[in-house]
């Protein structure tokens, strides 16, 4: 018999090549899926009003919004554009909130958010 003796570690050398191949590949997939399934998600829900509203708007509207230093907003009947034009222009001692802080579409969310009685 002449085999050669490099032969059974070249075929196990091919294997590990072939599984760390495999492995990264499923690996690079998956990683691809978190991110289309985030994406996807975020889509879905990207803004969250009312984590929006309570970390930049309760501290003056109350905690629910139900009023405090700032007027209710929880329920408010004010028609949404004037709402809108106070969040982005901000009026006396409401601040504004330029686009880099809230995006138009987002900001049409919060307002509904709002009227709908911020629950
Ligand atoms: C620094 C305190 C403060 C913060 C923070 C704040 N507001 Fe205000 N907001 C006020 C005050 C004070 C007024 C009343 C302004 C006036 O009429 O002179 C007001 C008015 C408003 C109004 C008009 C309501 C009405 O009935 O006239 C809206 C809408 C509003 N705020 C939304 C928001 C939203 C949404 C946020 C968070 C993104 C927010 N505010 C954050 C203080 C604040």
């Amino acid at each position: 018999m002449n085999r050669n003796p490099v032969v059974p570690f070249l075929l196990i050398l091919l294997m590990g090549v072939g599984l760390i191949f495999f492995m990264s590949a499923e690996g690079a997939n998956k990683e691809k899926e978190g991110a289309e399934g985030g994406e996807g998600a975020k889509t879905e829900q990207k803004f969250d009003a009312a984590a929006f509203a309570k970390d930049n708007c309760t501290s003056c509207h109350g905690q629910n919004l139900e009023g405090a230093m700032g007027p209710k907003l929880a329920g408010t009947s004010k028609p949404a554009d004037e709402l809108k034009k106070v969040i982005r222009e901000g009026k006396g001692a409401m601040p504004a909130h330029d686009e880099s802080v809230i995006a138009d579409k987002d900001l049409d969310t919060l307002v509904k958010y709002l009227k709908d009685g911020a629950k």
